[in-house]
């Protein structure tokens, strides 16, 4: 990321000013990775009728990609940036790009009727409710009562069967406590992705959750532990120093 664009605190990653400046100047940025890096995990879920709806879609690629591997079922994104919103509609104009749907709106209160979507996506927005979670172990109430409204709108919207898929670099011991609580009928599976650091890929399929509701890893690839402190990745600038292998 260019130093020019980040918060001074992490905690100004909360600041939805803070993303409207941003979006002002960049014209194209990927939390975590692109599409290619992750293609062999989402592309398996997808299929043409899908409706998808991506959630905290900044001036990320992933819509256009959506489109590109054949989703014809209606593509939404949402943000609360209006600025990233503008110009994400710009672009596809511009493009000649037709499919995706861009609409500003508020991850915590979702503007869509129940079971209105087979898909929902987001890349590193949920990881924005984290940057001033405290002791990660033992977040603080705030961040627990965003993250768990979030996760009931994103169960309500989605159709029976329809799954969540959650691109972050929280780790497991981090977030089972979130996608297992007992409000939500999904089942929740985990792989990763990337060379050395490694980023996390969470399916959650509604409706699915075994009586156990054990989650469980699909695969078991040899990951390299890493167990940042809070204050070492906030250190970094936004929990996530994304784009480790690039700096
Ligand atoms: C870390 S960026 C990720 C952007 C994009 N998903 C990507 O992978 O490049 C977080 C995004 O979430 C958006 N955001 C933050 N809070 C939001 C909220 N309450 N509702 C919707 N979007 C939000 C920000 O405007 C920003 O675009």
């Amino acid at each position: 990321m260019a130093d020019d664009v980040a918060p001074c605190t992490a905690s100004g990653y909360l600041d939805p000013s803070y993303w409207d400046g941003r979006f002002g100047k960049e014209e194209h940025y990927e939390w975590f990775k692109d599409f290619s890096h992750f293609r062999h995990l989402l592309a398996p879920l997808l299929s043409p009728s899908l409706s998808v709806l991506e959630v905290g879609c900044g001036n990320s690629r992933l819509g256009e990609e959506l489109l590109r591997e054949g989703v014809t079922g209606g593509v939404t994104c949402i943000d609360l940036s209006p600025v990233a919103v503008q110009r994400m509609r710009d672009r596809l104009a511009e493009q000649g790009t037709s499919g995706v749907d861009v609409v500003v709106a508020d991850m915590l209160d979702l503007p869509f009727e129940s079971e209105s979507f087979d898909l929902v996506i987001e890349k590193g927005t949920m990881d924005v409710l984290f940057v001033d979670s405290g002791d990660p172990w033992n977040p603080n109430p705030t961040t627990v009562d965003n993250v768990t409204k979030m996760l009931e709108g994103i169960h309500k919207v989605l159709k029976p069967g329809g799954k969540f898929v959650s691109i972050t670099f929280g780790q497991p011991h981090f977030r089972r406590r979130f996608f297992e609580a007992p409000e939500f009928t999904w089942s929740v599976e985990w792989n990763t992705f990337g060379d050395g650091f490694h980023y996390f890929f969470y399916i959650l399929q509604k409706g699915k959750r075994s009586p156990e509701s054990n989650s469980h890893q699909v695969t078991l690839p040899a990951v390299p532990s890493f167990n940042m402190l809070h204050e070492e990745l906030e250190s970094e600038d936004y929990i996530f120093c994304t784009n480790v292998d690039e700096l």
